[in-house]
Parts: structure tokens; sequence; C-alpha cells
């Protein structure tokens, strides 16, 4: 659906824009996060944590991409940044805990990371529904996903 569209059906593009760009800071900060616990795990039962934060890891980066082409179509611009992530996220960043053996509070902030994430991405359905098709149906893609990551990692615990 093209801008004047958006516009008709009282969706500005502006806004739109925006909230996709909060949506891409949390996934880029969500991909970090998995990504450098995954490095650090330690302990017995490490492995299959760190391959599972890993594999999941890869699909925030993947929904990164998704939003950040989205925005464009959009003729807005991916946050440029790094700082812009922590500054206009939704669901922040949790640095790992200090003691890497510390499997358990690693996956609830994962747990934490995607409860925030499907309140985001079912914010952003309601809003694009019925107004625009493309970003509803890339939103709804992504939900999909965040609720199988929160049952991966809540079954963890
Ligand atoms: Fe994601
Ligand atoms: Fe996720």
């Amino acid at each position: 659906m093209g801008r004047k569209a958006l516009e008709i059906a009282g969706l500005p593009v502006e806004t739109l824009v925006e909230e996709l760009n909060r949506a891409y800071a949390d996934e880029w900060l969500a991909f970090y996060q998995y990504w450098v616990a995954a490095q650090l795990a330690a302990g017995r039962a490490a492995g299959p944590v760190a391959q599972e934060l890993k594999r999941i890891a890869a699909e925030e980066l993947e929904h990164a991409e998704e939003l950040a082409r989205r925005i464009i179509q959009l003729g807005g611009r991916p946050l440029g940044h790094p700082r812009l992530w922590l500054e206009q996220s939704n669901c922040g960043y949790s640095e790992p805990p200090a003691n890497p053996k510390d499997l358990e509070k690693m996956i609830q902030d994962t747990v934490h990371a995607e409860r925030c994430a499907i309140e985001v991405y079912n914010r952003l359905a309601n809003l694009t529904h019925g107004k625009d098709h493309a970003t509803y149906h890339l939103v709804r893609h992504i939900l999909d996903e965040e609720l199988e990551h929160e049952d991966t990692f809540e079954n963890m615990l």
C-alpha cells in the first residue's frame, strides 16, 4: 500500500515508520543479548542452551532485516546508530548474568524479552490491521515466531 493510501486509511506513514524502527531496535538488542549469552554460557548444560540461543539469535537478526526492508519501502530509514537502539527500543536490554553458569537467569532474561516482543507485535498487528496489508502480514509472521521463541525458552526453564 502506498503512502497516500495509508494516509487515507488514517495511519500516518511517519508514525508507522517510527513504530517499526522501535521494533527494529528491539530485534538488534535481542540478537546481541542472545548471541553474547551463547558465547558466555558455561557449565554442564551450556552446550544445548548455547545452541538454542544462537539459533534464535539468528532469527532475531532476520526479523531486523525484514523490518529494515519494510521501513525502506515506506520511504523511511532504519536507525543508523547503535546508540539509538537503546534509546528507542520498547523492550530494552538485559546484560548477561555475571556468573556465566547462571543459565537459568540467562533463559529468564530471554523469556522476558520474548514476552515484550509479543506485546509489541500484537500492538503493531492491531495498528496495521485493515490499513497496511504488507506490514500487517510481516508483523503477524514475526509474531508467530516470537510465540515459538517464548515457548522454546519457557520449556528450558
Ligand atoms: Fe524477533
Ligand atoms: Fe524472539
